[in-house]
């Protein structure tokens, strides 16, 4: 029998990052996911993966901490023998004007979103690159492409994303790993609850599909990015962003 593929999806408890590795586990994958706060039902959110086919692990690690990386990938190892789909989905927001934002704030901003995708990232590709084969998918954002005002951190560790997936594109590519960047644009989540009606209506008029989007249609474009239907695709920056940026 054909062994189940396995995906390790970061901050995959809420949002974007779960209905990824709900979209996976459906398509009959194991799954593995990290959370960091304690509000997480892991029982409950056992069940949901589970419920789909392919068996879930679910380990507490912050990634921006290196010996919780390295107790959480080696889990996998030895759970599942092999990770072939890295999804660097965790991600934060502190946002604020330049001239009022802290060096706390612009720091805690570049540590989760950008070291962290590096950590996992180093973490992991040790094990591709034994297999010869992997996909890494990091989230991005359409901000890390055109800027926001209030967002000049979130930004920055969007655009880094960027440049560290090219350039791990580059370096990966001999060993058969593929790395892409997905750019949402307006999702519906926890991260834009928090937005005012007021805010949220103003972006949906920029959008020219006129809507936000939701998780899912983010977990379909990571699914093919993670599949071998996209075995020619390296180094690229595909937006979900309903035409936002053009
Ligand atoms: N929503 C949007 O409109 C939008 C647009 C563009 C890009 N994105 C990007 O898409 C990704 C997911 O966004 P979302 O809207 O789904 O966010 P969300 O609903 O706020 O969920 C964030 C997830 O990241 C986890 N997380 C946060 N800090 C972590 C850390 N230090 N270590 C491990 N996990 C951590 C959270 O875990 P807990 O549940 O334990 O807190 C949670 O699972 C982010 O990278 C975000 O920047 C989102």
């Amino acid at each position: 029998m054909e062994e189940n593929k396995t995906v390790l999806v970061t901050g995959g408890s809420r949002g974007i990052g779960k209905e990824i590795a709900l979209k996976f586990a459906k398509q009959g994958y194991d799954v593995i996911i990290n959370y960091v706060s304690d509000k997480t039902d892991t029982e409950e959110l056992k069940k949901e993966l589970e419920a789909n086919g392919g068996k879930a692990l679910i380990v507490k690690a912050d990634v921006t901490n290196p010996e919780q990386i390295e107790n959480l990938v080696k889990t996998a190892i030895e759970t599942f023998g092999k990770i072939d789909v890295l999804v660097n989905n965790a991600g934060i927001t502190k946002d604020n004007l330049l001239m009022r934002m802290s060096e706390e704030e612009f720091d805690k901003v570049i540590e989760v979103n950008l070291k962290g995708t590096y950590l996992m990232t180093k973490a992991v590709t040790k094990y591709m690159m034994k297999k010869r084969q992997g996909s890494i998918i990091n989230l991005s954002s359409v901000v890390g492409v055109t800027g926001n005002a209030g967002q000049c951190n979130y930004a920055a560790s969007k655009a880094g994303i960027i440049g560290f997936t090219k350039s791990v594109a580059k370096e990966l590519a001999s060993r058969n790993i593929r790395a892409n960047a997905i750019a949402p644009g307006f999702i519906a989540t926890d991260m834009t609850d928090v937005l005012s009606d007021e805010i949220k209506e103003t972006i949906q008029n920029q959008i020219p599909l006129k809507r936000m989007g939701n998780a899912k249609e983010v977990a379909e474009l990571a699914y093919f990015l993670g599949s071998e239907q996209s075995s020619y695709i390296t180094g690229q920056v595909i937006h979900v962003d309903g035409g936002m940026v053009m």
